[in-house]
């Protein structure tokens, strides 16, 4: 009963195979309306509870739509309107609901939640962001980079911005797909120094686009972080903007993305994003061709 927690603690060969399911998945969808089952329903007979301690709208109605094209069901949670969020401890939610469901997602902000929640469930548990990670986010944008330009696997990517939870997992993807990671980035948003083995720096950020063939960035405020920090981090991010003048300085094919919700002309025009480098729709779809995969990994079905 593998958990899905994290990219660099889940098997090579096994995130091989989730993308390539995935993608498989996807093409035999061919077109029919979003509601209708596949001709496989391996989440037949199959309850998915989808936790949220954080908002969200790719994941949750990705993984809820995706149960539900495997044949399974959903039942989507508010952190704050359960036990969980009034005292209960995880582990006892944990024991909880594996008596009541097959799968668990969560998102969640101390990284430690999850963890426990793995500890103590008997089900899978799947990571839908924490402060720390967001690994189902690089799952869909490995799947978008190679359904546009085929294996990743010593492309160059550059990460321009923040170093929050949605690099960390690009890092892990970085090891674990074997391409190189490059961040740029104002020196008290580096990322965590435990991720140093997986990535390079280069401060300025158009010596560091050049050679790209992917370029990412994601919000200058996470949710996790506090809104008084706000102003400080636009000062510091402002210079790491995505625009046209640095994807202009990228290869001439390089890609962008960004995992969404974005704040369009904070950390990328929308120039760029509206633009036709930009695989940001692809991107979001994929989270649930992805997540479908991985759903199936974990249960094994
Ligand atoms: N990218 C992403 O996880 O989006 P949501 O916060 O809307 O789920
Ligand atoms: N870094 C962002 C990602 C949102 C999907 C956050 O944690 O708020």
């Amino acid at each position: 009963m593998p958990h899905f927690l994290d990219i660099h603690t889940t098997p090579q060969s096994d995130l091989r195979s989730i993308i390539d399911s995935a993608a498989a998945m996807k093409s035999s969808r061919n077109g029919r309306p979003k509601g209708a089952q596949d001709d496989e329903t391996p989440l037949k007979d199959h309850m998915v509870a989808l936790i949220f301690e954080k908002p969200s709208t790719r994941t949750r109605v990705s993984f809820d739509v995706g149960v539900r094209q495997m044949g399974g069901q959903t039942m989507v949670l508010s952190g704050a309107d359960m036990q969980l969020g009034h005292g209960e401890t995880i582990a006892d939610t944990a024991r909880v609901l594996s008596r009541y469901v097959d799968l668990i997602m969560i998102r969640t902000f101390e990284e430690q939640t999850l963890l426990e929640m793995a500890e103590y469930a008997s089900v899978p548990v799947i990571n839908g962001l924490t402060d720390r990670t967001h690994p189902c986010q690089i799952m869909a944008d490995v799947m978008t980079f190679e359904e546009h330009r085929g294996p990743i696997k010593g492309k160059k990517v550059v990460w321009s911005g923040d170093g929050n939870n949605v690099f960390a997992s690009f890092a892990h993807a970085a090891k674990q797909f074997e391409f190189d990671l490059v961040f740029t980035g104002p020196e008290p948003l580096d990322p965590e120094p435990a991720l140093r083995a997986f990535y390079t720096t280069a401060r300025n950020p158009r010596e560091a686009v050049e050679g790209a063939d992917l370029v990412v960035t994601d919000t200058w405020v996470s949710m996790h972080d506090p809104q008084s920090a706000r102003e400080r981090r636009h000062n510091q991010l402002r210079g790491y903007q995505v625009n046209a003048a640095l994807m202009g300085a990228a290869k001439d094919d390089a890609l962008f993305m960004h995992c969404l919700p974005a704040h369009r002309d904070d950390e990328v025009t929308s120039e760029v994003m509206d633009g036709p480098q930009s695989v940001i729709w692809d991107e979001a779809e994929n989270r649930m061709h992805a997540q479908k995969a991985v759903m199936r990994y974990c249960l094994g079905v």
